[in-house]
């Protein structure tokens, strides 16, 4: 499908999400690093995860995967190889696909299991900055023959523990490194300004490792880590079910928030707090938002996102997003600059230029396209501001090979006015390859 048409009526019923394919990335990789076996449950069929399983299975790892479930999602088995030495014949050639996250923690991995490998990605990845990772490397020891991709990566078995601030809150460079310090001699310390999605400290921590963290007086946010506690030092293997993908569960959410009489349920959600900041600030301009906690998962809190729509048209205050909650918010703020444009005033959204790296340059793409339907959005300095007024004018856009901007204009077109997205079920499928099929439960 590539033709979206206003819905012009409400979403009503009940969704679960597919998996979250940040908490799948990670617990494949602490799995296949563990002492035996572990089982995943409900792992999506998403592009960025089918990276990491195929970067980890020619890695050596010994991955299992059962019969998909109507959406697609399986179980997994795996067999860790607990920092055993596999000898290769020829260093292992993994290639990482468009998946940023399979790339930078695969780095950290690698570095922290002492195993050298050649690196590849995609023509969009290849693009994306890697120096944020292999710089802190460098500095514990580890060798690269280039900054960019391809490259080799070095490992050494006399690693250095890690002392790092990160410029910019990231979580894939922050696992990356908590990988590699998995296999240092000695405390490792990592700090970023703002605190980032941390599903892999929860992972981490639920398989062993000892891990202090501290929230500093001006915000920043500092870990400690030592490795694993056990006297192997080995990570000990937890069964896992993944909960619903939150980022994706954004873009229902906000469908509903702006069709009149909706009234829609988002089951199984993942409810970490460094993952839902979307839907504070949604209830922060006035949705009817409501976040219920039901169970917790993979060291996870999982629920359900109620989001209603009154009859007529609710009058909703305008987003004012700071610096220190855009981390938390990263992967939403192209469905949010959406929304904005339903808001009764100027929405701002500070110090958003990290949106540039991502797999597109997302803020130009949401200046570009919200021009496009007729809205209005401008940057000042690093700040984006979005001026009230809804989508005025259909449009085709090209969305550059990125899912969450695919998703943004899908949206836009079955919210206000008809848009055309080239090539949107291939796009999609690195995250949210059913929205189609989930839509289709609430339309
Ligand atoms: C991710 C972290 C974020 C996010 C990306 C997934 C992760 O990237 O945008 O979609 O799984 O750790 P950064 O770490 O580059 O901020």
């Amino acid at each position: 499908m590539e033709d979206f048409h206003p819905l012009n009526r409400p979403l009503r019923g009940v969704v679960t999400m597919t998996a979250d394919k940040s908490i799948a990335q990670r617990a494949l990789m602490l799995a296949a690093i563990a002492e035996g076996e572990t089982r995943i449950d409900n792992l999506p069929a998403t592009g960025a995860v089918a990276s990491t399983l195929h970067a980890l299975r020619t890695m050596g790892a010994r991955i299992d995967l059962g019969d998909p479930a109507a959406d697609g999602s399986r179980p997994a088995c795996i067999d860790g190889w607990a920092g055993m030495s596999i000898d290769f014949e020829e260093m292992p050639r993994l290639h990482c696909g468009d998946s940023g996250a399979t790339a930078r923690m695969l780095c950290g991995l690698l570095a922290g299991a002492g195993m050298s490998a050649h690196l590849d990605a995609g023509e969009q990845l290849s693009r994306r900055p890697m120096d944020r990772v292999l710089a802190p490397l460098l500095g514990m020891g580890v060798g690269f023959d280039s900054m960019r991709f391809p490259f080799t990566l070095y490992a050494t078995n006399q690693l250095n523990p890690v002392f790092w601030e990160l410029p910019v809150a990231s979580a894939q460079v922050k696992s990356a490194l908590l990988l590699a310090a998995l296999g240092a001699q000695g405390e490792s310390v990592i700090r970023e300004p703002a605190l980032s999605r941390d599903h892999t400290e929860r992972l981490l921590r639920a398989m062993g490792v000892d891990l202090e963290s501290t929230v500093m007086p001006d915000g920043s946010y500092e870990l400690r880590s030592t490795g694993p506690a056990t006297p192997d030092a080995s990570l000990l293997p937890q069964p896992w079910v993944l909960p619903g993908d939150p980022s994706s569960a954004a873009f229902l959410a906000v469908a509903a928030a702006l069709l009149p009489g909706s009234d829609i349920s988002i089951d199984g959600v993942a409810l970490n707090p460094t993952r839902i900041a979307f839907a504070h600030e949604l209830i922060a301009a006035g949705v009817d938002l409501q976040i219920e906690y039901e169970t917790e998962v993979a060291g996870e809190s999982v629920g359900s996102l109620r989001v209603r729509c009154a009859n007529s048209m609710p009058q909703y205050a305008p987003l004012r997003v700071e610096a220190a909650q855009v981390p938390s918010l990263i992967d939403e703020l192209p469905v949010l600059a959406l929304f904005a444009t339903a808001c009764q005033g100027e929405s701002v959204f500070r110090s958003v230029a990290e949106l540039r790296v991502k797999e597109s340059d997302r803020l130009q793409g949401i200046i570009d396209g919200l021009s496009t339907l007729g809205c209005h959005a401008w940057l000042d300095g690093d700040d984006l501001h979005i001026a009230p007024g809804t989508p005025t004018r259909s449009a085709t856009f090209d969305p550059h090979d990125d899912h969450r901007m695919a998703l943004t204009w899908a949206v836009a077109g079955l919210c206000f006015q008809p848009t055309k997205v080239p090539g949107f079920d291939g796009i999609v499928k690195i995250s949210f390859p059913d929205f189609i099929d989930r839509l289709g439960h609430l339309a």
